[in-house]
């Protein structure tokens, strides 16, 4: 039997968008919980309970009176409000909320659904206790809402403990242990349960020796990992390595087609499902950057992933198989290789092949996390497979939580993507039973995230996660809301628009002061922070911009290109293919175009260039300045305000070097000079 739940608090940890002051309007309140036995209603019931505690509520036995009801719908004895509601199949995770007559109400099937309903009304505060509310049916948009942890339990040498981590070290992990305190994942599941997240993977997707054997006779580690994230309806995922059979288990081969092989991962996975039984499953990059994987025995990526996919499927388990599948050694002199292609090239022929407990997980794009790229056309090629989009929370090419980057808005333009035009399905369709997987930009940080301001980034991931529908700039003010407690007075008012004012654009104007028009990269080789125009322009890596004196771009056309337009169906494979038709900020994504051509903004590619690197600059001292105004005025904690002082300090000198890097590096290379004669040099 489960202990029963305690509610986490951790001293010293900032309290991200669950501080305690975003339980009053509840905790205040006579609440009556109507629930089972299962784990999850015992962290309702836990929840309720400490919100009432602290802000002087109740929890109202059966027969006393109540302002807000939670009820499972299969409860027998529901009370009138309640019953008068049920309407509609909710489903496993879904609610329905309501006000009527003086009293609020959340009907959940099952468990989950009324730990979201929970949640929902603590982001409602207030409101949910005001005048009369029609009843609303809340569900997922989509099945999956994962985080990825690349977390590594030893230091590596090159990437650190959290691989592309910018918050410190692993919460899971320190000194090669486990935290002998797991408090902190108790924490960190709550916030994601409050968001609407559902699953975990615990550690990188490069898998390293000692993180390899997490499968096997470290598996005690997952399951106390498991124990944390259980109570918040979150199950834990494992990435594995496709080799382990070798490493782990004494094989010379990991051939997914020899039976041993089979049988030690149905043997392995057994194993696992013995010490965790609720696992998710297994997340795998397979022939990547290093990996080992399938090729290597003559079997393409079905073959790999349907033999963990079988392994899994007897105990309901989901095997995650990344479409991150390049060639990273590739030779810069050959025009015809083009890395965008590749995870199309590899999977799109294979559709139709995976098994249906195998997800495939294809990034947003067709490079890598970069801060403006077309939508990858895999996802659009695979009617028959499972697909999951993943996303970088971690703010790898987009600031490395130095900068202040809100990613909702480019994360919100991917989902509501329609490959096949206007009135066909989004992107967010297409993926409803794959889902949404991110990599998660959470590390023992005291604020969580490095960058305070980058929390918002994990809330509004799972926000959208749970209805891709969802405006970015309404889910900031809900995360501003919930985070800082601002009053409805003046002071309230100017902290909002503040952090309005800094975020709500952030993404564009850190586009505006990095790589031009869709080009990407240009980051620094090796820890991809800083410019380096030319840092990966003749490198093995595939990432070129083959800027010259005479223009910049690279050709992805069908006409005289690498034909990558081609992967895209109508209309974007004709849009794409058009330099008339081209959108501008994609432009040299698709062609390489002289300085001088035109864009739809009417300004020269040249001259865009200069306009876009002076104006981000701008705006990162503007977003500065409004931060400083805040100083001293009580609105925000004073080491808080320091902590992001600091980093916009970092941000505005950073946005200057890209500034002059960049508008230095197009005049020496074009000789044209700026319109309007600002000191290039
Ligand atoms: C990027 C990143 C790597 C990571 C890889 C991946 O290339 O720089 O650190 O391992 O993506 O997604 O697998």
């Amino acid at each position: 039997k489960e202990p029963p739940v305690t509610v986490p608090h951790v001293d010293d940890v900032h309290p991200a968008w669950l501080p305690p002051e975003a339980f009053r309007a509840i905790g205040a309140r006579r609440v009556l919980v109507l629930a089972d036995g299962s784990p999850l209603s015992g962290t309702v019931r836990a929840e309720v309970a400490d919100a009432c505690a602290r802000h002087g509520g109740a929890v109202a036995a059966p027969g006393e009176p109540y302002d807000l009801v939670l009820a499972l719908a299969s409860g027998g004895s529901l009370p009138p409000e309640a019953a008068a509601l049920k309407g509609p199949e909710l489903g496993p995770e879904g609610f329905l909320l309501a006000r009527t007559g003086g009293v609020s109400a959340v009907l959940a099937d099952a468990p989950a659904g009324l730990l979201y309903g929970f949640f929902a009304v603590v982001r409602l505060g207030e409101a949910a206790f005001e005048g009369e509310r029609p009843a609303e049916t809340h569900r997922p948009a989509l099945e999956r809402r994962m985080l990825d942890h690349w977390d590594n339990i030893d230091v590596h040498p090159v990437m650190g403990q959290v691989e592309r981590g910018y918050s410190g070290g692993s919460i899971f992990w320190r000194d090669g242990v486990l935290h002998e305190d797991l408090t902190r994942v108790r924490a960190y599941a709550r916030l994601l349960a409050a968001t609407g997240v559902n699953a975990v993977a615990v550690n990188n997707v490069n898998v390293h020796a000692t993180e390899a054997r997490l499968l096997t006779d470290r598996l005690d580690e997952v399951a106390a990992l498991a124990a944390e994230f259980r109570p918040y309806g979150i199950r834990v995922h494992l990435s594995v390595n496709f080799a382990s059979p070798i490493a782990l288990g004494g094989l010379e081969t990991a051939d997914p087609a020899d039976e041993r092989v089979r049988a030690w991962w149905a043997r392995t996975t057994e194993r696992v499902y013995a010490a965790i039984p609720d696992f998710g499953g297994y997340v795998v990059k397979a022939d990547s950057e290093g990996q080992p994987g399938p090729f290597a025995y003559g079997r393409d990526h079905a073959d790999g992933a349907n033999m963990l996919a079988d392994a899994l499927a007897p105990h309901g388990g989901v095997v995650h198989w990344r479409a991150f599948v390049y060639n990273h050694r590739q030779d810069w002199r050959d025009r015809s290789t083009d890395r965008a292609r590749a995870a199309y090239d590899h999977f799109a022929p294979l559709d139709g092949r995976f098994r249906d407990n195998a997800i495939v997980q294809v990034k947003y794009g067709p490079i890598d996390f970069q801060t403006r790229e077309p939508v990858s056309p895999v996802i659009a090629a695979m009617p028959d497979t499972r697909l999951a989009v993943e996303l970088q929370v971690t703010q790898e090419y987009t600031g490395q939580q130095r900068h202040v980057c809100y990613l909702a808005p480019m994360w919100s333009e991917v989902l509501g993507f329609r490959f096949w035009g206007e009135g066909e399905p989004a992107v967010a369709e297409v993926i409803k039973s794959g889902g949404l997987v991110a990599v998660s930009n959470v590390g023992d940080d005291r604020y969580w995230t490095g960058h305070p301001l980058a929390q918002a980034n994990l809330y509004a991931f799972g926000r959208l996660a749970w209805d891709p529908g969802l405006d970015p700039v309404a889910i900031l003010d809900e995360w501003i809301g919930l985070t800082f407690v601002p009053g409805d007075d003046e002071g309230g008012e100017r902290l909002r628009a503040t952090l309005h004012g800094m975020m709500d654009g952030s993404w564009r104007t850190y586009e505006r002061y990095t790589a031009p028009l869709g080009v990407g990269f240009m980051v620094r080789p090796g820890h991809h922070y800083g410019p380096d125009v030319d840092g990966y322009e003749y490198t093995p890596w595939g990432t070129y911009h083959f800027a010259d004196r005479d223009g910049v771009g690279v050709d992805r056309t069908r006409a005289t290109g690498t034909g990558y337009t081609g992967q895209y169906p109508k209309p974007w494979s004709e849009v794409y293919e058009s330099l008339a038709e081209c959108p501008d900020e994609l432009l040299l994504f698709f062609h390489h175009v002289p300085y001088g051509h035109v864009l739809h903004s009417g300004v020269t590619v040249i001259q865009h260039i200069y306009d876009t690197h002076f104006a981000g600059a701008e705006e990162a001292a503007e977003i500065r300045a409004l931060w400083a105004k805040l100083e001293g005025d009580g609105l925000v904690d004073p080491a808080l305000h320091a902590r992001v002082r600091e980093l916009l300090d970092e941000q505005v000198r950073s946005a200057e070097e890209w500034r002059d890097q960049i508008n230095s590096y197009f005049y020496r290379k074009s000789g044209v000079p700026d319109a309007r004669g600002r000191t290039i040099y």
